[in-house]
Order: structure tokens, then C-alpha cells, then sequence
């Protein structure tokens, strides 16, 4: 082009196009052993990271002719075999208050932020509301995916909007707390959304008013330990529980949960109860009973039981692991083995909580 066209060029929208282009550079068969906590060896056939939103959409709209997914911390994935597609991962680590006041604080944090750094830097302003979800693995974009939940309190309880693009029409969306139909370990994102959405950013309304909820398991004894009341003392002793009984990704291949609680009816709780009296439960909605997998499981005798490279952790029967160098595949013959026995046992089918690639 001669140089004095330039300056035109350059104001013209194929200019922010060819730019666009140009900063593109997906990975070609990548390993994604590094990003997934299972610490699977699955190779990708192209790998795209970005912070920024305009380059994330340029990715998804040049590769459209193959499949695609999204991963934040790949903490709630396995897997199974190779990924024949695109794997773009949201980067955006931006935390921006939109409102405060002495009560709230109202604060957009985006999807790449790491959600145990967002607990961490909400207890230390003295915001509460996520204090019980601490080490949580993984991103911030994809704690509204299942509704992460843990000690009592889930996501939703903090949640205001979600916000991203719709993949097709990379056209923005804001979802408010409504609209994401949350439930036990559900959300739209898990349903009508499947597949369909990039999550940028969730905002979160935090009260600086705190309501401590230390009445699951044993944090009451935990708080006792640590003799204080406070936001910052759940944090702790949610930690101390956790790093009791999961192991940790970092050492041990694992992506926490692998089936959800089955959720059944009173009479079928009655008739497990009638069998074996000591078992657990906690009531859920429309008297029906959810039941402890977890105990399920370890009644079934898995609990501890190594099969080559995977096993069932020792201190959480819910758990499954990779003790180095297993495939996706062999997890998931685990996993059929033991669905088999729970439903040969107990006539429950256990529902995989961890997607599934
Ligand atoms: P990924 O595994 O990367 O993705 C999960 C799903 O969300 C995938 O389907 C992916 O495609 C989709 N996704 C991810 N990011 C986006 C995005 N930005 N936009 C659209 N889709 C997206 N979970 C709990 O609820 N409670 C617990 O107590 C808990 N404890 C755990 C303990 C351990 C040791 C481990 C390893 C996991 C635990 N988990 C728990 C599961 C896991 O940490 C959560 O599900 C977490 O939210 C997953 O985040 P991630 O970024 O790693 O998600
Ligand atoms: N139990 C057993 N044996 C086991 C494990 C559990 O009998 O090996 C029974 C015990 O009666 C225990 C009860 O199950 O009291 C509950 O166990 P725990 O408190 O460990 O919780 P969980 O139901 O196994 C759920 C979540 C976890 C979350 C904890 C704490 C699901 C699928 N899992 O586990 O979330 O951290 O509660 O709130 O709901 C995850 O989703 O990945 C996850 C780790």
C-alpha cells in the first residue's frame, strides 16, 4: 500500500480487524496436563489464553469450524481423551467496586480471577458473604457453573449478576441472580446455557454487616479452637477442615466431588434407614432427603481402594484420584464401577457432579 494511504487505512475497521488477526496466536497441540487439577495428560489441538474480551471472541469467531471449550482452572474437569478443538481459557483478572456504602459492597470481579484470591481479598476488607467457600479450587467465571457450595453456603447467596457473550452472536449478556435459576449444584449454565456462553464477569454483593453460618459439620468446634467470632475466623477453620480431609490438587490428582448427593424420596430414605439405621441424611425440598455419596460409597467398601493408578481417597470416599500418570479413562472406569455398586446396593444412581470431556 503507498504510505500516504496509511493514515486512512489505519481509521478504517479492517484496520482493528487485521490487528486483531494479527495478535491471535492459538498453542497447537497443547498438553493440558498442567490445567487440569486431575492432572490428566489430554492434548488440545489449539490452546488460546487471553485477557482481553475483543481477542477471546476473535478466537472463538476464527475457529468456529471446531469444537470448543471453555476452561478456567479445570478443577471440575476430566479429561477422558484428546480434545479435537479449541480450548480458549478467560484470563481477565480485573476485581472493580461498583458500590459501596457501610453496609455493602458490591464489586464485579472477572472470570480469570483464582476464587480462593477473591475469598482471601474479600475477608481481609472485611466483606462477608464467601467466607465459608474458602480454597475452593479454580476461577471466578465458573464458580456460577455448578453454583459452587460448600459449609452451608453457595455462591448464589452472594451472587448479584453474571455477565459474558453468547458464543453464537458474541452478543453481551447480564444475567441477574433470577435469571441463573441457581440450585444445588445447578444453575442455567449447567442446562438452557450448556455450552452456549463465555462468563466474563460475576458480580457479588458482600455485607459488611456479617452473619456468621457456622453450623455445618464441625466449624462450631473449629471457631472454638480459635477462641474469635468473625469472618476471618470461618476462613480458617473452613481451611483447617478442608486441608484435613482433601487432598490437594498440587500433591494429588484430584477434581474434588466426583458425584453430586443424590437427592431421593422419603420412603426410599425409610427403607435404606430400615436396613442400615446409622445412615446419614439432611432434608432437601418437597420431603425428599439427600444422602451423603460420600457414605454411600464407603459403605460399598470403596473407600481407600487403589486400582492401578486411580483410587478412592482414604479421608473422603467422594473423592476419586490419580496417583500419577493415569488416563482420563481409566477415572471414569472407576467411576462406572462404583455408580454400579451404589445402584447394585442401594438402587440410588450417583450423578456425576465433574464435566466431562
Ligand atoms: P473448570 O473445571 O475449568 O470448568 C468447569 C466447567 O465450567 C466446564 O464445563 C467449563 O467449560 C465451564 N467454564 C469454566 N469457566 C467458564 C467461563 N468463564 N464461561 C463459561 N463456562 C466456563 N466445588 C464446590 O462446589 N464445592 C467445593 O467444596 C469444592 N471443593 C473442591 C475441592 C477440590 C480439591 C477440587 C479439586 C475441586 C473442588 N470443587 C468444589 C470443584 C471445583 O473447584 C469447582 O467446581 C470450581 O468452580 C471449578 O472451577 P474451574 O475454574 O476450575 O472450572
Ligand atoms: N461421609 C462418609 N464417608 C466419607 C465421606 C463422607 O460417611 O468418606 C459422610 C459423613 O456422614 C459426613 C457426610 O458424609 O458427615 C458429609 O461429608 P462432608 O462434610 O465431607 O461433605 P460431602 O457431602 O461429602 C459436600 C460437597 C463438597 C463440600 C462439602 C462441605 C457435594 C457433592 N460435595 O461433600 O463439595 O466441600 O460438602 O460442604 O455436595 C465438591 O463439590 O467438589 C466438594 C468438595
Amino acid at each position: 500500500m503507498p504510505l500516504f494511504l496509511f493514515p486512512f487505512f489505519m481509521s478504517h475497521p479492517i484496520y482493528t480487524l487485521y490487528l486483531l488477526k494479527k495478535m491471535i496466536h492459538p498453542k497447537a497441540n497443547f498438553s493440558l496436563k498442567s490445567r487440569n487439577t486431575f492432572g490428566i495428560d489430554a492434548k488440545c489441538q489449539l490452546f488460546f489464553e487471553s485477557d482481553s474480551i475483543d481477542e477471546l471472541k476473535e478466537a472463538i469467531t476464527r475457529f468456529r469450524h471446531i469444537p470448543l471449550l471453555i476452561l478456567g482452572g479445570g478443577s471440575n474437569t476430566l479429561f477422558t481423551k484428546n480434545f479435537e478443538g479449541l480450548v480458549v481459557s478467560p484470563a481477565l483478572k480485573t476485581i472493580e467496586i461498583l458500590h459501596e456504602d457501610d453496609l455493602w459492597a458490591t464489586i464485579c470481579v472477572a472470570a480469570g480471577v483464582e476464587w480462593d484470591e477473591l475469598v482471601n481479598m474479600a475477608v481481609g476488607k472485611g466483606w462477608g458473604g464467601l467466607e465459608n467457600l474458602s480454597l475452593i479450587p479454580g476461577n471466578v467465571g465458573a464458580s456460577p457453573i455448578q453454583n459452587i457450595g460448600a459449609y452451608g453456603v453457595e455462591a448464589k447467596d452472594s451472587i448479584e449478576e453474571v455477565k459474558g457473550f453468547y458464543i453464537d452472536s458474541l452478543q453481551d449478556f447480564t444475567l441477574s441472580n433470577a435469571q441463573c435459576h441457581f440450585g444445588y449444584r445447578d444453575s442455567i449454565f449447567k442446562r438452557d446455557l450448556k455450552g452456549k456462553v463465555l462468563i466474563t464477569h460475576v458480580v457479588f454483593k458482600l455485607s459488611k454487616v456479617h452473619k456468621l453460618i457456622t453450623n455445618y459439620g464441625s466449624i462450631a468446634e473449629e471457631l472454638e479452637k480459635i477462641g474469635q467470632q468473625s469472618i476471618s475466623a470461618v476462613r480458617r477453620a473452613v481451611i483447617s477442615i478442608r486441608e484435613a480431609k482433601l487432598p490437594n490438587p498440587k500433591e494429588i490428582g484430584n477434581a474434588g466431588s466426583f458425584f453430586k448427593n443424590p437427592v431421593v424420596s422419603s420412603e426410599i430414605f425409610n427403607e435404606i434407614k430400615n436396613h442400615f439405621p446409622q445412615v446419614p441424611s439432611y432434608p432437601a425440598d418437597n420431603a425428599s432427603v439427600k444422602l451423603p455419596a460420600g457414605w454411600l460409597i464407603e459403605t460399598c467398601g470403596w473407600k481407600g481402594k487403589r486400582v492401578g493408578n486411580v483410587g478412592v481417597h482414604a479421608k473422603q470416599a467422594l473423592v476419586l484420584v490419580n496417583f500419577g500418570g493415569s488416563k482420563g479413562s481409566e477415572i471414569m472406569e472407576l467411576a462406572q464401577k462404583i455408580q454400579q455398586s451404589v445402584k447394585t446396593e442401594f438402587g440410588i444412581e450417583l450423578e456425576m457432579e465433574v464435566n466431562l470431556v
